[in-house]
């Protein structure tokens, strides 16, 4: 059997970093081995959000690199698109894997289901609701057309049936980023906050001792790009967050293109108590979110990384594809939106809060193979 895997964006590569450890440990014993094919897509290129999480993940260079780089969502999906076609008509793999949520997810499936293989979705059904997120329709899309649906919870199980997919096509697994999150937490423990601090500085390296912090990241177009949300949520975290402790953030390359475009960038720069950091790798962010007071974020990955380690949450979106990361499932965080008020109320409520740790139903290490038990059984 001849399996090819896509990855694109930063999101993808510890969702693929199991699921390919899983293919070569099962490729020790098999007598039909799996030709397992990883291509990545190319849309995120840049060291520091690409090539640094294959090394740290142990995750073998791709074999197809389609370098598709960045675009507007039409230029990423069309070229991606026209060049994997040409790759699946000479490969023709049995199955194309696709991961989460990104512009890869949707190019790569809607292309392998025109030429007639099947498409397997790990992630699958999330839903937010928002039809204004790029992510919402990938995984609409992506879902729609599937052979093999791989959930994370019963709540997106449920999502598709109410969709009307066959239920032959759904399958509960679990979810597959905390095998990584589970293989690489000890290494991120040893890790030294100083160092990480030091070897990925942006605006200065901060010097006093650190014994409480905040931890934010905010990449999300609805957040980072519209000038009328981005000023007022700058400045409660300048004036508010970064009051009460050091403020750690490392910066996403739209957020600071942004920040740049509205004349913020100095002023957050500049903040004595703001800790600006390069974008981090796998490690250090899980180091640094194993020691936070509290985390300020719009990444999804996050959102269940915190409910895995405790750490209280403000998830800054008006939704969640993600409902059993929010306090009222069992997870650790509460969406508050962009409207400050909101913020900071569950600011100071969360800060009283506890570091509890929460397992939802199978987020126990092992996803990656049942993802691959449920191909294998859907191939027989
Ligand atoms: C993408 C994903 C999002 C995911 C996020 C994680 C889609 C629709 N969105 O959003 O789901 O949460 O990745 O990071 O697929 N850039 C660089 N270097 C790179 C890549 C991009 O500087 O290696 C710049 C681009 O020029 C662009 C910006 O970052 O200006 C955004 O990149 P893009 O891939 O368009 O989307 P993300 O916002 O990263």
């Amino acid at each position: 059997m001849k399996i090819l895997s896509v990855v694109g964006a930063r999101p993808n590569f510890m969702k693929i970093a199991p699921f390919n450890r899983v293919i070569e440990e099962y490729n020790k014993t098999a007598k039909e081995k799996i030709k397992h094919v990883l291509v990545h897509t190319g849309q995120h290129y840049d060291s520091s959000l690409s090539q640094s999480f294959f090394s740290a993940l142990n995750i073998p260079d791709a074999d197809v690199n389609l370098h598709i780089g960045s675009g507007s969502h039409a230029e990423q999906v069309g070229n991606t698109m026209i060049t994997f076609e040409k790759l699946i008509k000479v490969l023709k793999p049995d199955w194309v894997v696709v991961v989460g949520d990104v512009n890869a997810t949707l190019a790569c499936s809607v292309t392998a289901k025109k030429e007639h293989i099947k498409v397997c979705h790990i992630e699958a059904g999330l839903r937010s609701g928002d039809m204004r997120m790029p992510e919402e329709i990938n995984r609409l899309v992506t879902d729609r057309l599937s052979d093999l649906l791989l959930t994370p919870d019963k709540m997106s199980s449920e999502n598709l049936r109410k969709e009307g997919v066959d239920e032959s096509k759904i399958k509960f697994v679990g979810n597959i980023m905390i095998d990584t999150l589970e293989a690489n937490k000890d290494v991120a423990a040893a890790l030294s906050f100083e160092d990480i601090l030091r070897d990925n500085a942006m605006n200065r390296i901060y010097k006093k001792p650190v014994d409480s912090y905040a931890l934010m990241t905010m990449h999300r177009p609805s957040n980072v790009d519209h000038k009328e949300v981005l000023i007022p949520l700058i400045d409660f975290l300048l004036n508010e967050v970064a009051k009460d402790q050091p403020l750690i953030w490392p910066m996403h390359p739209r957020a600071e293109k942004q920040l740049k475009e509205f004349q913020l960038w100095d002023t957050v720069f500049k903040h004595p108590n703001i800790i600006l950091l390069k974008p981090l790798g796998y490690h250090p962010m899980l180091k640094l979110n194993m020691g936070a007071k509290i985390m300020l974020t719009d990444s999804g990955g996050l959102q269940e990384e915190c409910t895995i380690l405790g750490t209280p949450c403000l998830t800054l979106r008006w939704n969640t594809e993600r409902p059993i990361t929010l306090r009222k499932y069992g997870g650790a965080s509460v969406l508050v939106g962009n409207e400050i008020e909101k913020i900071r109320a569950a600011y100071h409520e969360m800060l009283t809060l506890e570091v509890k740790p929460q397992r939802p139903e199978l987020w126990d290490g092992h996803t990656a193979e049942r993802c691959l038990q449920a191909i294998l059984e859907a191939s027989k």
